[in-house]
């Protein structure tokens, strides 16, 4: 039978052939799809990719001034008809902590990774996305992007529900579930959806996590009791609600009325001209094919990375207006005629300017050591992939002479890390953002839990050689 005669099943717990059954190592094993990629010279690419701190520093000390300020207005004109812009703008910034809780989950945004995570955690409790859940999730949307059964992120699900799509504007549909899911999550008892794409040993920090975000809001309750006013509690979670307008504006542009089932981000994403405003409070996620075809690029490049890549990505519509209505009669054309409908998007023909990866397909010089390059070949700061005997090796090049090497495939979903980016000798997955110390191989970052091996490197006058027997 084929996928289209069958009836949809979003649900990860599905019975269809497309659910996935109940068995993580048969998922996290998978890696049967190869996504389209931009080709970019490596240097070109990497230089997209690098890491600093100092435009995020800029960005998030912005975005909370505005967020305080806001709030000052809210409280100074509460009681009056002021308070209704007030909270207004209050509520549409607050909700665009989903953006923050986006960009520091990829952990791009800053280069120094306890920032990451700070702004992680805050962002996460605002926007009401528990932090190691919703991690674990979205590590799988980049895998599976809008694979019906795979991917737990389709925010628009066909047949469309167009009730759905318009109360969300207002977060009514798709923010109750999440409240409860929360609730249910601080007493221990996790949906079953969840089981599929989060491993057993994270779910103690999710429960926990859970119970903070619930006490947070019990605080606010009762302080709201106590002065038997209902203002502390239009500053948290509410704001989520009331002023959840612009992230669904800006949301429903990234995947909705295009393909599914596809290995081909400019398929089933859109990147799409916006303000500079939406483009502040949005961190550049209308920007959505180079994002999701790049993760590792921040979001500040994305601009910049647009320009680079735009004559292999089918054209940017110019602003909303323009997605909205060819988007619109789509979604309608999907709940009320034909469910199978979806934009098709001009894809350009295929410009393979140069590999994104240097790689060498290395010779034995005896039944150990193997010759890979000449110390020229590899700059600091970068990796090479070596291909021996069937097996992928990363071989690595530190600050100064320090060489070093490990596997080549990632522990979480054997991406091949050799595509990814080095700094502060960490090795960066290009798939979900996962690390690995580079001397060690140890597991830095989730969702990459389990080390990799490492393989002794030498020197021998000008040529770099790899240990590829332990
Ligand atoms: S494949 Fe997921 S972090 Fe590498």
């Amino acid at each position: 039978m084929s996928i289209q005669a069958m009836p949809r099943d979003y649900s990860l717990t599905g019975v269809t052939e497309r659910a996935v059954p109940l068995d993580d190592f048969g998922i996290e094993s998978r890696m049967d799809g190869v996504w389209w990629k931009p080709t970019l010279p490596r240097q070109e690419m990497r230089a997209f990719m690098e890491r600093t701190d100092g435009p995020a520093l800029v960005h998030f000390g912005l975005w909370f001034v505005l967020l305080a300020a806001s709030a000052a207005w809210a409280v100074f004109a509460w009681g009056t008809w002021w308070a209704i812009p007030a909270f207004l703008v209050y509520g549409t910034i607050y909700s665009s902590s989903d953006a923050r809780w986006h960009e520091c989950g990829h952990g791009t945004p800053f280069r120094t990774q306890w920032l990451n995570e700070l702004f992680y955690h805050i962002s996460s409790f605002l926007t009401w996305r528990e932090a190691y859940m919703w991690r674990w999730s979205h590590s799988r949307h980049h895998t599976d992007t809008y694979f019906v059964g795979l991917d737990p992120e389709i925010q628009v699900q066909r047949p469309a529900d167009l009730l759905k799509i318009v109360m969300d504007f207002l977060y009514l549909r798709s923010g109750p579930p999440e409240v409860w899911r929360v609730v249910r999550n601080a007493f221990g008892r996790p949906g079953p959806d969840v089981r599929h794409f989060m491993p057993e040993a994270e779910r103690n920090k999710m429960y926990w996590s859970s119970r903070v975000y619930v006490a947070i809001i019990v605080g606010f309750a009762i302080w709201s009791i106590a002065i038997w006013s209902f203002l502390p509690m239009m500053f948290v979670l509410l704001p989520r609600f009331y002023g959840g307008w612009l992230h669904q504006l800006l949301g429903l542009t990234q995947h909705a009325g295009l393909g599914e089932d596809t290995y081909d981000h400019r398929e089933n994403t859109r990147t799409v001209f916006v303000n500079p405003v939406y483009r502040y409070l949005y961190m550049n996620m209308n920007y959505h094919i180079e994002h999701h075809s790049m993760p590792m690029v921040p979001y500040h490049a994305l601009g910049q990375f647009h320009e680079a890549v735009k004559d292999q990505m089918p054209p940017a519509y110019p602003n909303l207006w323009a997605v909205y209505k060819e988007m619109i009669p789509a979604l309608i054309k999907q709940a009320t005629e034909n469910e199978n409908y979806q934009i098709m998007r001009p894809i350009p023909k295929k410009k393979d300017r140069s590999a994104g990866t240097a790689s060498v397909a290395a010779a034995s010089v005896d039944s150990e050591w193997i010759e890979v390059c000449s110390v020229d070949e590899l700059n600091e700061n970068d990796v090479l992939r070596v291909d021996h005997g069937g097996r992928i090796f990363a071989v690595c090049r530190l600050e100064g002479e320090a060489y070093h090497a490990t596997d080549g495939l990632c522990t979480h979903e054997y991406a091949d890390l050799t595509d990814g980016i080095v700094f502060d000798g960490v090795i960066e997955c290009p798939l979900h953002n996962g690390r690995f110390d580079i001397v060690s191989g140890d597991a830095v970052r989730s969702p990459a839990c389990g080390s990799l091996q490492t393989h002794p490197v030498e020197v021998r006058g000008d040529s770099i050689f790899l240990r590829v027997r332990a």
